[in-house]
């Protein structure tokens, strides 16, 4: 019985740590690769045409107009059929709009 208790405290404890874990290391491209973006968007000449190329979209819009694109496409853009990113949690949100507000 004791030695349950104790297992079960390991548990938890374990439990605990990996929720407090910080974000885990995430890179953009790869992140985008993944979302699909490339299906619709290109760059430097390789990806998509139904979207518009994001070579340089960090020095077309704001951090805050692509975490906006991302999470509500339609507001910047009411015909485009680009999926939302809300899902995203907000470290890959994050990693996503670092990365675009890159390509300059
Ligand atoms: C199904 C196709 C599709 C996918 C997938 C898609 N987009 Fe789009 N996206 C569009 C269309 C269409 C527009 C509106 C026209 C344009 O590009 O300006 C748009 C607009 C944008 C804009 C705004 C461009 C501007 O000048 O205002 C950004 C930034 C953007 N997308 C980034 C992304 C990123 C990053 C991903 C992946 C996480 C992604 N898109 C996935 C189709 C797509």
């Amino acid at each position: 019985m004791k030695r349950k208790g104790w297992l079960a405290g390991l548990g938890l404890t374990l439990l605990v740590s990996l929720a407090a874990a910080p974000p885990p290391q995430v890179s953009a491209p790869e992140l985008a690769q993944r979302l699909g973006c490339w299906a619709c968007h290109s760059l430097q000449g390789r990806g998509g045409q139904q979207g518009s190329p994001l070579d340089q979209i960090g020095a077309r819009l704001t951090p805050e107009d692509l975490h906006a694109v991302l999470t509500h496409p339609r507001s910047r853009h009411p015909q485009a059929k680009m999926p939302s990113y809300a899902h995203l949690r907000p470290w890959e949100m994050q990693a996503l709009v670092d990365y675009l507000t890159s390509l300059k």
